[in-house]
């Protein structure tokens, strides 16, 4: 049986992507940013997801601003990086897992949540930039990805209610799956940004604050955040958070919070970023194969339930 193991959330703020792509990592400004992934590509080393569900938002890229499905999910084999203006970035391919997004496609669907099924699609730096700072710059990513673009871009997009019940459907959809996987979830997008109009530059780190403990212990009480209180708190764009209820949907009421960074700024945004483990998780039910040794690291990081924070 597949299962979700966890989830994790991040920013995608465009201009990471363009730090990386242009070897200025190491400058203080990103460094900083940077930094702060260390421990988070460490932990999924050691988690090695066999496929992530990348929650995301195409930002005019697949889709223009012709067509804007609520929620499309990506269930082609490959999904070419996109060209948003300088060229598609020179990042690889994103290999899907075609099997398991048809499953859950129908599991979804039938759940009465009417996906937009992608058989051909490209993938900009909402996805690419979240899959860099958890995976690094290697030459392939290190597993399939699934993607899920939300709308977060043309009003109205989903309520966070809305979002939170998918992540629920997705999590029934993922443990029906035959297959023994264990599957990781991102949120993307966020923390609190708003790129014009008179608020532009607005950041608001004691929102961004509650709603990460609200994410990890109550995070019912954030489904019932309208998108006018979402967008009064954390600017227009701040409202792409509701694209993390649906990895908090997937997962376990309770869940141990692995790792937290918090830092201001990278461009115009915060960067919020969390690392929710289920207690359910762990070791494949193998049929037939061999035990996989559950790796250490995680082992350690699950009996200690360490929180580890660093905010600057
Ligand atoms: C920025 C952040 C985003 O989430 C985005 O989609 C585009 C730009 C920014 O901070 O500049
Ligand atoms: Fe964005």
């Amino acid at each position: 049986m597949a299962k979700i193991i966890a989830g994790v959330t991040s920013s995608h703020v465009p201009a990471i992507g363009a730090a990386i792509d242009n070897h200025r990592t190491g400058e203080p400004y990103w460094q900083r940013v940077f930094e702060g992934f260390e421990r988070s590509k460490e932990w999924i080393r050691n988690a090695k997801p066999d496929v992530v569900i990348g929650v995301y938002n195409d930002h005019a890229s697949a889709f223009s601003v012709e067509i804007i499905p609520t929620f499309a999910l990506g269930t082609a084999a490959e999904f070419p990086i996109a060209d948003e203006g300088w060229g598609p970035r020179p990042v690889p391919v994103v290999k899907g897992h075609p099997q398991l997004a048809a499953h859950i496609a129908q599991s979804v669907i039938l759940d009465e949540f009417d996906l937009t099924l992608c058989n051909k699609m490209e993938v900009d730096h909402g996805l690419t930039v979240p899959l860099n700072l958890m995976f690094g710059s290697p030459k392939a990513w290190p597993c399939p990805v699934i993607p899920l673009a939300v709308n977060v871009v043309q009003y109205p997009p989903p309520t966070g209610h809305r979002c939170f019940m998918l992540g629920k459907a997705i999590r029934k959809a993922v443990e029906s799956y035959p297959e023994d996987l264990n599957v990781v979830i991102f949120g993307t997008g966020g923390m609190s940004h708003q790129i014009s109009g008179q608020r532009a530059g607005l950041i608001n780190s004691k929102f961004d604050h509650a709603f990460l403990d609200n994410l990890t212990k109550n995070p019912k009480k954030l489904t019932k955040l309208s998108h006018l209180e979402l967008m009064r708190e954390a600017g227009a764009e701040g409202v792409e958070m509701v694209m993390w209820l649906i990895m908090r949907g997937a997962l376990d009421d309770k869940v141990d919070e692995v790792y937290r960074f918090y830092t201001v700024p990278a461009s115009n945004t915060a960067v919020g970023h969390i690392i929710l483990a289920n207690r359910t998780k762990g070791a494949k039910k193998t049929a037939g194969k061999p035990a996989k040794k559950a790796p250490v690291k995680l082992k350690r990081a699950a009996a200690a339930q360490k929180i580890q924070r660093i905010r600057s």
